[in-house]
C-alpha cells in the first residue's frame, strides 16, 4: 500500500516531514550497483519519503554521492547527515572517530561537496558517549562544549541548518539544550529501550527522536526486533510482517518519533513505508510494551 505521507507527518528541525523516512547506510551494500541505489531512493521519494539520513563516512562518500545524484531540489527532501567519525578504509572497523572541532568542520565541508548542497539542512554531532559502536580514546575525547561551539558557528555561517545529537547521554543532551537541538539519534528499538527517559525529554522539548537501529540493525549479534515472539504473534494477527510491527510500535510509542529504517531492498522499503499505516490496538501495544529490553552492545571497535 502506498500513501502520500508515510506515517503521517511531524516536525523535524522546523520542517514538516513524513514520519517514515529512510536511513541510507544500507546503500553501502549497493556499491557495485549504483543504478539500483538510485532507483531505491527514487522509489522512496515517489512513495512520500522526504527525510533521508546519511553520513560522509557511509562507504567513504559513496552513499552521499548517490543522494546527490538521485535527489532533486523539487523533491524537497530533508537530508540529515552526521559528523564525528570518518571512513577507515582497510581497517578492521570501517570507520574511526573524528571528534575534534577541526575534524567536525572538515567533515561538514566534505558532506557539502559530496551531497552537492550549499547547506545541509540538519547535521547530527555523532558523539561516542554511548554504544553500540566505537568509543573515543586519546585526543578523540573532546569536550561537548568545544564541539557545540563549532557546530553553532557552522550554523551561523549557514553551512548547516540545524544541529542534532547522536549517541549522547541524557546529561549530555540536557547540557546541549541551550545550543538548540533539533533531533536526537541514539540506538533504540522495541527490543532496546534503555533510552526511555531521553525519548520523554525530547518530546517535552519539541525535539525529534530519530532512533537508529530501529529494527535492531544489520550487524549480527544484536537483538533483532523481528525475532521477538510477541512481535511475531502480533504480525500474524495483523497480516503484517514482524519488521512492520516493530516500526509501527515506534510510531505509536511517542509522537516525536521519526523513522529511518535502512534497507537495500525495494520490497523492504515498500514494506517499511506501508508500516506507517499499520494501526496497533491497545491490547497489541500492551503486549509489545511488555517485551524486555535486550543487551545490544556489540564489538564494533
Ligand atoms: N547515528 C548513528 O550513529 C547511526 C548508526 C547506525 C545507523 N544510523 C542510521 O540509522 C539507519 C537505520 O539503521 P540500520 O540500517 O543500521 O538498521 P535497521 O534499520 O535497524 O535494520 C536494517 C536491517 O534490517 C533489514 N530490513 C530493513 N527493512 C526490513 C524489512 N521490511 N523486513 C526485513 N528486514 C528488513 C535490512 O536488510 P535489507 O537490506 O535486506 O532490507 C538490514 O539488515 C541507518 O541506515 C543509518 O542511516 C545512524
Amino acid at each position: 500500500m502506498t500513501q502520500t505521507r508515510p506515517g503521517g507527518t511531524g516536525p523535524l528541525a522546523g520542517h514538516t516531514v513524513s514520519r517514515v523516512g529512510f536511513g541510507a547506510m544500507q546503500l553501502e551494500r549497493l556499491h557495485d550497483d549504483r543504478a539500483a541505489a538510485i532507483a531505491l531512493l527514487r522509489r522512496a521519494v515517489e512513495l512520500g519519503v522526504d527525510h533521508v539520513d546519511t553520513a560522509q563516512f557511509y562507504d567513504n562518500g559513496f552513499v552521499n554521492s548517490v543522494l546527490g545524484e538521485a535527489l532533486r531540489p523539487e523533491d524537497d527532501v530533508l537530508v540529515v547527515s552526521k559528523v564525528g567519525a570518518e571512513s577507515n578504509p582497510g581497517g578492521a572497523v570501517p570507520l574511526r572517530a573524528a571528534q575534534r572541532p577541526e575534524q567536525l568542520r572538515a567533515s561538514v565541508e566534505d558532506n557539502l561537496a559530496s551531497l552537492g548542497l550549499d547547506r545541509i539542512p540538519v547535521v547530527n554531532l555523532r558523539r561516542l558517549d554511548v554504544g553500540p559502536g566505537v568509543r573515543a580514546e586519546g585526543d578523540q575525547v573532546v569536550d561537548l562544549d568545544d564541539q557545540l561551539a563549532v557546530m553553532t558557528a557552522l550554523r551561523d555561517e549557514g553551512k548547516i541548518g540545524a544541529i542534532g545529537l547522536s549517541a549522547v547521554t541524557l546529561d549530555g543532551l540536557r547540557h546541549a539544550l541551550p545550543a538548540g537541538i533539533a533531533c536526537v539519534q541514539n540506538s533504540y528499538s522495541l527490543v532496546a529501550r534503555d533510552n526511555e527517559d531521553m525519548v520523554r525529554l525530547c518530546a517535552a522539548e519539541g525535539i525529534a527522536w530519530v532512533p537508529f537501529f530501529p529494527l535492531g540493525g544489520a550487524f549480527p549479534g544484536m537483538p533483532k526486533v523481528a525475532d521477538e515472539p510477541a512481535v511475531i504473534d502480533a504480525a500474524k494477527a495483523l497480516d503484517a510482517t514482524p519488521a512492520q510491527v516493530g516500526l509501527a510500535w515506534l510510531l505509536h510509542h511517542s509522537p516525536n518519533v521519526h523513522l529511518i529504517p535502512g534497507t537495500a531492498s525495494i520490497d523492504h522499503l515498500e514494506a517499511n513505508i506501508a508500516a506507517g499505516s499499520l494501526v496497533l490496538d491497545e491490547a497489541t501495544l500492551a503486549s509489545l510494551d511488555a517485551v524486555p529490553t535486550r543487551a545490544q552492545e556489540i564489538p564494533l571497535g
